[in-house]
């Protein structure tokens, strides 16, 4: 064990704090995680926890949902410039235009937004629940997906539900093209091709599956196929490698990187235990009307 990792499991222990980590971030920060997952198992992490302190190696909105499923616990975010570009893609102002204009539909809420936008919202939804949150809802029933028109996209056409889509996505997910796969796929005809459901229409429509990065995970776990090309966000790659060592993983391009989530490191993880920076707190308004939304698909979703 490094000299830096020792000394976080020491102070972790003596504040009585527990790790959580996206499969997206680096690979020493999975490695020192107590739980790496996608959005919803570190929810559901975060809302189990009796630590006292939560280490939250991901994004801002995922140390913001921790927050408001923990009010009382202290959430750490190593890096406070850690947040989403997608989650940003949408303002209070712009929804509640949006709203106006359509005054019947029910806000389904990626939780890929800021906390202000889930209290704004009816549900929200991750990767890894999004068509049965979708399905929940009454066929008749207008909804407005916001704000990942990618996923959006995906639920919509799976279902065959027609929804409004917010105009938001995820730039890194964006740069995985389907050209990359067509070659990729002829250097390995017999790999698997895995995707996120952040990625485009025409990338989705080369994949044999489709999943939220735990989904992914267990996919390339369960399926006999001894190679994958894989389409999200080049972090997880550490994980398939060291879940299935007899396995190759080829990432679609490196170009999908998060630079978002790649600010958080080991340094910043002890120095964030050390000094307890940075907190995350939602305002008690925001956080009232917020739990709600993700409490509602927590409960779907069990
Ligand atoms: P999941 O891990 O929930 O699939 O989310 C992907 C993502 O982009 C998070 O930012
Ligand atoms: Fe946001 Fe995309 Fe980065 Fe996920 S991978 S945090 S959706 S920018």
């Amino acid at each position: 064990m490094s000299a830096i990792t020792e000394k976080i499991h020491e102070l972790k222990k003596k504040r009585n704090a527990v790790i959580l980590a996206h499969n997206y971030q680096r690979g020493d920060v999975q490695d020192i995680a107590d739980f790496t997952g996608d959005s919803l198992g570190l929810s559901r992490q975060a809302a189990k926890t009796k630590a006292d302190i939560i280490v939250f190696c991901g994004v801002h909105f995922m140390a913001e949902t921790a927050s408001i499923l923990c009010p009382d616990k202290m959430v750490l975010l190593p890096d406070e410039h850690a947040g989403c570009p997608m989650a940003n893609m949408i303002t209070l102002r712009e929804l509640r235009i949006k709203k106006k204009e359509h005054p019947n539909a029910r806000v389904v809420c990626y939780v890929n937004s800021t906390a202000a936008i889930k209290a704004e919202s009816d549900i929200c939804c991750t990767s890894s629940n999004a068509m049965k949150i979708v399905s929940s809802i009454p066929r008749d029933q207008e909804i407005l997906f916001i704000p990942d028109k990618s996923l959006g996209g995906y639920v919509s056409s799976r279902l065959n539900r027609p929804m409004i889509l917010w105009e938001g996505y995820c730039p890194t997910h964006h740069r995985i093209l389907a050209e990359y796969i067509i070659k990729l796929k002829s250097e390995y005809p017999g790999a698997k091709v895995v995707v996120h459901p952040e990625c485009t229409p025409d990338v989705i429509a080369l994949a044999d599956h489709v999943a939220s990065t735990t989904g992914i995970a267990r996919y390339c776990k369960e399926t006999d196929a001894g190679e994958f090309i894989i389409g999200t966000e080049t972090g997880i790659l550490h994980r398939l490698r060291k879940e299935n060592p007899e396995k190759k993983f080829y990432a679609i391009t490196q170009l999908a990187d998060c630079s978002n989530m790649k600010l958080i490191s080991l340094e910043k993880v002890l120095w964030s235990l050390e000094d307890l920076v940075y907190q995350i707190k939602v305002p008690d308004d925001i956080a009232s009307k917020a739990r709600v939304a993700i409490q509602k698909m927590l409960d779907l979703s069990e």
